[in-house]
């Protein structure tokens, strides 16, 4: 089971480091070996000394070691801080940001290479979703279009776009459906994200083949953070 949090544009450096250190005591005192990941701002990366099931990754990055991108953010930088989990495919970063599918294959070719865990985010926006599986399925694995699924260090995110930040999740229902067909070519842990909660989260964890969940707005204190810990604990001694 996997627990991740994105932060997004959200915590400072201060806050950031709080939330950590309240995470990690949570897990050291309760020896929970839930996989937990947390994704800060960049501006918030350091060198946090977490319990080993805890890695602390970056929701961006220029493929890139080093160079010149202005406002870029290269591997080097990463490197300083430990990083060894990046995001890649959001559709924050698709659609807001306009990331272009040559784009993400260029991320994702030089976070390989890099040998990082990769955490890479697929979904779809409403019309698709509106208009059946079928169109969903076909728009997701046109995302996966020059993507190596064999990666070892792969983990997939099952984001449509219109349950992202609404408090909309997508029936447990459809999250099955998508994840089982996913499932009949990806041997990678499969996760879910898209208003994710304190609430439904352990619903979501009891799907078919959900590995996990990634999740922003509720996920941004820790307290319903840990909490979504406590559920993937529950779930793996059922
Ligand atoms: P919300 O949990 O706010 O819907 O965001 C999900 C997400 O985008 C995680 O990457």
């Amino acid at each position: 089971m996997i627990i991740a949090s994105n932060f997004k544009t959200n915590h400072t450096r201060k806050s950031t480091k709080e939330f950590i250190k309240q995470v990690d005591n949570f897990v050291k005192n309760t020896n929970s070996d839930v996989q937990t990941r947390i994704y800060p701002t960049a501006t918030a990366l350091d060198n946090f000394d977490c319990d080993k099931s805890i890695k602390v990754g970056a929701q961006n990055f220029y493929p890139t070691f080093k160079g010149s991108f202005t406002g870029e953010i290269g591997f080097e930088q990463l490197q300083e801080f430990g990083v060894d989990s990046v995001l890649i495919g959001h559709s924050e970063r698709r659609h807001i940001l306009k990331e272009s599918s040559s784009l993400l294959v260029k991320k994702y070719d030089f976070a390989k290479e890099q040998g990082v865990e990769i955490v890479y985010c697929v979904g779809e926006p409403k019309e698709v979703r509106e208009a059946g599986i079928d169109a969903v399925m076909a728009y997701i694995w046109e995302q996966f279009d020059g993507i190596d699924l064999d990666y070892s260090k792969l983990i997939i995110a099952y984001e449509p776009v219109w349950a992202i930040g609404t408090g909309l999740s997508a029936s447990n229902d459809d999250i099955k459906e998508v994840l089982k067909r996913l499932r009949k070519s990806i041997r990678k842990p499969l996760l879910y994200g898209g208003s994710v909660n304190v609430d439904n989260v352990g619903d979501i964890l009891d799907i078919e083949n959900c590995d996990g969940v990634l999740v922003g707005t509720v996920s941004w204190t820790a307290e319903a953070f840990i909490k979504m810990i406590e559920a993937a604990q529950k779930n793996k001694e059922k």
